[in-house]
């Protein structure tokens, strides 16, 4: 990509110079995810690369709720994110004040929350899950609160896609990707159709009768790594655009049908906004003290789960 090489080689050198790690969702544009991005993978590898990264500069190459966690996890830490607009359709969904209202409402059960919300809403969560562990995380709670019943918020698919593989109940919030929510099941019957040699793989924030048609569903490191070890001859990801791009490039023998739509706030992240991140120090981000040691508290107890 030669267009981009000069952009790519003076952020690379400012890392350097800055003491930088740069974090990069698999949903990142293949120029960011390849060239530039120092550990890449899923919210939940994301999460626990941030607990431990020895770098004092953390730059978020994702959304804001991501590098929330990050500056959580790592307080001391300078976190920086190329656009601060770059929100998630799941996190504006609830506030802080609406999980007090469902505490209240429900103080025995454990309420489960999916690490895409902001700060204030995992403070007053019990634990956090990411959509790999969100089966494990709600059994784990209701074993430890002796409770048949667990609330697993903000998203209604993700909490329905999970109540389908757990004999736990789960009570949930009406919360929705606004990229997976996008996909029906008539297009999977359609790719269906025309590839009928094709593996199709979804995430689980897709609704149920979508996720009922896949061959494989799971988090985008799932999905990732279900192409690398099976090696299809043909492969359709239900889910944001980059993700195929940056699968086929670690994948060069499998082919790639590419029904997909895009994050917009994934999309605010691009090289140039990178780049002026380290270069002037800027969008740096910030959490309350007091509610990130309530936040801390949720996201460990999703970490200390056995991996
Ligand atoms: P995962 O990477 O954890 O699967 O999450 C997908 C997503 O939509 C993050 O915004
Ligand atoms: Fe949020 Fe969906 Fe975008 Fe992920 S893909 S950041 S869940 S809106």
């Amino acid at each position: 990509w030669p267009v981009f090489a000069p952009l790519i080689d003076a952020i690379n050198r400012l890392k350097t110079e800055r003491g930088a790690v740069i974090l990069a969702h698999n949903y990142m544009t293949p120029e960011i995810f390849n060239c530039v991005g120092d550990i890449t993978g899923d919210s939940l590898k994301l999460a626990q690369v941030a607990a431990e990264a020895e770098e004092d500069v953390i730059v978020q190459a994702g959304v804001h709720f991501m590098a929330e966690t990050a500056k959580i996890l790592s307080p001391e830490k300078t976190v920086l994110i190329p656009d601060m607009k770059a929100g998630c359709s799941l996190a504006s969904s609830i506030t802080g004040a609406d999980v007090r209202a469902i505490k209240a409402a429900y103080p025995d059960l454990p309420i489960v929350t999916y690490v895409n919300t902001s700060a204030e809403v995992k403070a007053y969560s019990d634990i956090c899950c990411t959509s790999s562990n969100a089966v494990q995380v709600v059994e784990a709670a209701a074993a430890q609160w002796g409770v048949d019943t667990v609330i697993l918020i903000p998203d209604q698919y993700l909490a329905r896609n999970v109540a389908a593989q757990t004999d736990i109940k789960i009570l949930t919030w009406k919360g929705a990707c606004e990229v997976h929510e996008e996909f029906t099941p008539g297009d999977i019957d359609e790719l269906r159709a025309a590839h009928p040699d094709a593996v199709i793989l979804t995430h689980p924030e897709c609704p149920p009768d979508v996720m009922a048609r896949a061959d494989f569903a799971g988090s985008t490191g799932a999905m990732a790594a279900y192409v690398k070890e099976r090696a299809p001859k043909k492969a359709i990801l239900i889910t944001e655009c980059s993700m195929s791009d940056n699968v086929a490039v670690e994948n060069p023998g499998v082919q790639f049908v590419r029904p997909c739509n895009l994050c917009p706030h994934m999309k605010r992240i691009t090289l140039k906004g990178i780049y002026e991140a380290l270069r002037d120090m800027q969008h740096e981000v910030h959490v309350d003290p007091e509610i990130a040691d309530l936040a801390r508290a949720s996201l460990q107890a999703m970490l200390d789960l056995p991996r």
